[in-house]
């Protein structure tokens, strides 16, 4: 649940903070603007939800620049780490207090594996599945098959998906961000069913070559 409600100036804030992120992630393939308001939003759904008291400024802004460490690079192997320092030198130009300001630059650096430093906090823990969320339904699933591998086969990527997915289902923290996942989770079940399916049949149809005989 919120701790409190926002304040009239914190809602500007965040309002500012909507206008950058928005215009940086504008054009950014798989990681742009949607995938930013869809992980606020699931932030906020999870936290009403959980019985743990956050702070919703935190939440918010953790959220909106949860993401921003992969403008302007390819590899996004240092994004949460980057992000941290893109969301700290914006909220150090702005009137809040250090410990809000820490907590939000934690959300940032926690919320991906690839930082090494798993989310420890509530607030942490809260942004880190709505990430996890978006990833389960189709949307994400697209998102990741955007960032493609030609090296691999469909069935193994399809596979492959498969298996991402049920281990970020697994390794959600709240039974409230479980509870959001499922519908998620079971749309890309569903649409890797059909997929395979009609590969399958794809694959019968065209192995019996009609020959001209
Ligand atoms: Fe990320
Ligand atoms: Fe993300």
């Amino acid at each position: 649940m919120f701790s409190r409600n926002l304040t009239k100036e914190e809602v500007a804030i965040i309002n500012n903070i909507e206008v950058f992120v928005r215009d940086k992630h504008e054009k950014l393939q798989g990681h742009d603007y949607s995938h930013i308001l869809a992980i606020t939003h699931y932030s906020i759904e999870i936290a009403r939800r959980i019985t743990e008291s956050v702070d919703p400024f935190v939440i918010i802004c953790g959220a909106l620049f949860h993401d921003i460490g992969r403008v302007g690079t390819n590899t996004g192997r240092l994004h949460g780490f980057r992000g941290a320092a893109i969301a700290e030198e914006y909220l150090k130009a702005i009137d809040i207090d250090n410990e809000t300001r820490e907590q939000i630059v934690r959300i940032v650096v926690r919320h991906t594996e690839t930082s090494m430093l798993p989310p420890e906090t509530v607030p942490e823990k809260v942004v880190y599945d709505a990430d996890d969320l978006d990833r389960l339904g189709l949307i994400g699933m697209l998102r990741g098959m955007m960032v493609g591998d030609a090296e691999r086969s469909m069935d193994d990527i399809i596979n492959n998906r498969l298996e991402k997915r049920k281990k970020d289902y697994e390794r959600l923290h709240f039974q409230a961000s479980r509870d959001l996942g499922r519908k998620l989770y079971e749309e890309t079940l569903k649409l890797i069913e059909f997929i395979k399916a009609s590969m399958n049949q794809r694959w019968k149809e065209i192995n019996k070559l009609d020959l001209p005989v």
